[in-house]
């Protein structure tokens, strides 16, 4: 069977670009019969960009919900948080050991934090962590314990799925004796919804702020937020080309190519600006509200996700002990018995 794995960082309240860049497909290829599919919240991951614990844990809960009201079948699908599985952090330090420093100061994260710190001529590593910059490995143990062929996620993630293969892959040479401990795993990236913009433009991220919720807020704060996409000043009326801009991508994200295309010859022909974000909003509601009434509910009861995570880490750990007891030995970590 091939292995489907990913994993949303417990910093954020998700929103649409976690929806079309992770979930939706990753939930799309979990119904295949030939799949076994690992899905987990990334906890461990969160700690290295937030230290305020009630922000983790509501981000945890919202983003459990999110997973199972976006149609996640706990039958099929292992669902997990990465902290409930402590063989994750012991395989980071195998991996962190045969990991080059080299390829962990080319890593995107490390790179944009100690350029901004240039920038402005601070030193380059002031405010960096050790968790910050050994992030990739982390990554690394998450998809390698699990030994995921395929990593459905958005653009950003692809140079942390190569490391994970770079790193693999050298574990593999220096202890597998001709045995490969680990399956190399390829990241699967939807060309259409890469990289989702944001209000701004930009990429839909926390870190800029320009992100549109998924559920929490409701249908009121989707408009709300729907209506603070940015647009040229084309009055109405006027042609408007939609190739590029943020509010066609986000309406392309959801629709129909054939309801794309209506939607840009109407642009095209002078839609006003307005108009389009209703219809917009119309199109975006129209996939999420059914979802959004099953979050609501689970949002109300976190004794049974709670439960369902549960059941998901039994299922993870089932796996992940007995090749940790191999990766060990293999390294020279073995008893005298
Ligand atoms: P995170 O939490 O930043 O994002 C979760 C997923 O959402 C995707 N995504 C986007 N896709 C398209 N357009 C956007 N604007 C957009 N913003 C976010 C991300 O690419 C990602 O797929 N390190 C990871 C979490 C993680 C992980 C893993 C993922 C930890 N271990 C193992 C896969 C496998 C992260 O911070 O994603």
């Amino acid at each position: 069977k091939t292995r489907v794995l990913t994993g949303i960082t417990t910093t954020g309240t998700p929103h649409l670009g976690n929806y079309v860049g992770a979930i939706r497909p990753a939930i799309a290829a979990s119904r295949a019969d030939d799949v076994e599919s690992f899905f987990f919240l990334a906890d461990y991951h969160a700690l290295i960009k937030c230290d305020d614990p009630a922000r983790i844990a509501r981000s945890r809960l919202e983003i459990a919900a999110t997973w199972l009201a976006a149609g996640l079948d706990p039958e099929r699908v292992v669902f997990y948080r990465q902290s409930d599985i402590p063989e994750i952090t012991e395989l980071t330090w195998l991996l962190t050991c045969v990991t080059a420093k080299g390829l962990m100061n080319r890593a995107h994260a490390y790179k944009a934090a100690t350029d901004a710190n240039q920038a402005i001529g601070q030193d380059p590593d002031a405010g960096v962590t050790m968790g910050l910059f050994c992030y990739p490995v982390l990554m690394a143990a998450d998809i390698l314990m699990f030994n995921a062929h395929k990593v459905p996620v958005g653009r950003d993630q692809v140079q942390h799925i190569e490391m994970a293969r770079d790193i693999g892959q050298r574990f593999n040479h220096l202890f597998g004796n001709g045995r490969e401990f680990f399956v190399l795993p390829e990241a699967v990236i939807d060309e259409a919804v890469a990289t989702l913009p944001g209000l701004d433009g930009r990429k839909m991220s926390k870190s800029y702020d320009n992100t549109i919720p998924l559920f929490e807020g409701g249908a009121k704060r989707l408009k709300e937020a729907i209506l603070r996409i940015v647009t040229d000043s084309r009055a109405p009326g006027e042609p408007k080309e939609p190739e590029g801009t943020a509010l066609f991508t986000l309406f392309q994200a959801f629709a129909e190519a054939d309801e794309s295309a209506a939607f840009a010859a109407d642009l095209r022909a002078g839609l006003a600006w307005g108009e389009a974000k209703q219809r917009l909003f119309e199109r975006i509601e129209r996939d999420i509200a059914p979802l959004r009434e099953k979050y609501d509910a689970l949002m109300a009861r976190p004794a049974d996700i709670e439960d369902i995570l549960q059941t998901g880490a039994a299922k993870a750990r089932a796996v992940a002990i007995p090749l940790l007891a191999e990766l060990r030995a293999a390294v020279g970590l073995r008893s005298f018995r």
